[in-house]
């Protein structure tokens, strides 16, 4: 019989300490695909997950107890196909998102996925160059939702993003900036050249300039980078403002911290403050989770068939490695980190 081989954590532990381990060969149910991963990438989740964080909430969805096989995307190429799939064949090159559960993560050499958030690899980019997009641009798209930017909205409005040298940062100063917004991008001094590159109309280096002194005329927000900076950041949006959004709350901090309930309440609290202050200015304000998204797949699908979207790798390594891949995203090293489970050609 063929066995698939899975990268485990077996934290959480520092140094995050990982294996790989030889598994049967998955096979796909109804409504899936198996996929030889040839590329998935590693991003900060991965490296809090490895380190214990947001066990607790986790762990009502299977996904809490170690070892743990982290990861949510890939690219790589089809192997079969289970009953009722008749948009894929074996030998399509694809890209997709695994969601976080007791199936498992994407760092693997093969997985089976619900068909329906696969979508074809892009001609011309390398499985190693597409497996850095899905998981990062999704939580991007949940985030300009959760702020209330669309495409057909954003033209013409101020938007302000935290984090914006970082990976969602980076594809957010894209995103934005194709859909017409002007965009005050938020970051160290190092960065200022990386932000101004990627099309920011203003950039506000954190290092130097207080946060407080930004201009209060922003129509929407996002942030990226910091919870502390929730309440100064909210307090720079314009009245009538569209909203904000944050991907750097503490729920799940708060969960590990204090238990299900005391966490769950604290959380509530935080929510609550943070929600008053986007209520003032007339704002919407959502914390966003990732979760898989179709619609997410179908813009970046559009977006790299463009050609107009980039977010550099800066490491890419087999499994045997993958402690340096770790190491690259603990450290916030420049460009993404990347597994090649197979050892890929990762063409
Ligand atoms: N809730 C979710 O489901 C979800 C999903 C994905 C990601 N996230 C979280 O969202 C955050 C951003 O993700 P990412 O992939 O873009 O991370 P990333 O690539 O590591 O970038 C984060 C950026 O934030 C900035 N930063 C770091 N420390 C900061 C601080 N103390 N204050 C202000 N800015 C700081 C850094 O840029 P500068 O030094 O240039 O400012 C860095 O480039 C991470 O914390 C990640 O865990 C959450």
């Amino acid at each position: 019989m063929s066995t698939a081989t899975k990268l485990l954590c077996l934290g959480p532990e520092d140094p995050i300490r990982l294996e790989t381990r030889k598994t049967a060969m998955p096979r796909p149910g109804k409504g899936e695909v198996l996929v030889r991963v040839e590329a998935t990438s590693v991003n900060p989740i991965d490296v809090k997950r490895a380190e214990g964080y947001g066990r607790r909430l986790l762990s009502l969805k299977g996904a809490g107890t170690f070892p743990l096989v982290l990861g949510n995307d890939f690219a790589g190429e089809i192997v079969s196909v289970g009953a009722g799939v008749s948009a894929w064949q074996p030998g399509d090159r694809v890209m997709g998102l695994v969601p976080t559960g007791k199936k498992g993560g994407a760092h693997a050499t093969h997985l089976t996925v619900d068909a329906r958030l696969v979508r074809p690899a892009v001609r011309g980019l390398a499985s190693k160059a597409l497996a850095a997009f899905p998981y990062t641009f999704t939580t991007l798209w949940l985030a300009l939702r959760g702020a209330g930017i669309s495409e057909g909205n954003a033209t013409g409005k101020n938007v302000l993003v935290h984090g914006a040298s970082g990976g969602l940062g980076q594809l957010a100063l894209q995103v934005l900036g194709a859909w017409g917004a002007s965009v005050t991008a938020i970051c160290s001094t190092a960065n200022i050249d990386l932000c101004r590159n990627l099309g920011a109309t203003a950039v506000w280096d954190r290092t130097h300039r207080r946060l407080e002194e930004l201009p209060d005329h922003f129509d929407a927000g996002v942030n990226f980078g910091a919870w502390e900076d929730e309440a100064t950041l909210l307090c720079r949006l314009r009245q009538g403002a569209l909203g904000y959004a944050t991907t750097v709350h503490p729920l799940l901090g708060n969960i590990d911290r204090c238990g299900l309930l005391s966490g769950a309440w604290r959380s509530r609290q935080d929510w609550r403050h943070m929600q008053s202050l986007a209520d003032a200015r007339g704002a919407r304000y959502r914390w966003i989770i990732f979760q898989p998204d179709e619609g997410a797949l179908d813009m970046l699908h559009q977006f790299l068939t463009r050609g107009t979207l980039t977010l550099p790798v800066g490491v890419s390594v087999p499994f045997s490695n993958a402690d340096l891949a770790f190491e690259h995203t603990a450290r916030h090293m420049k460009g993404r980190a990347i597994l090649l489970p197979t050892g890929a050609l990762s063409s």
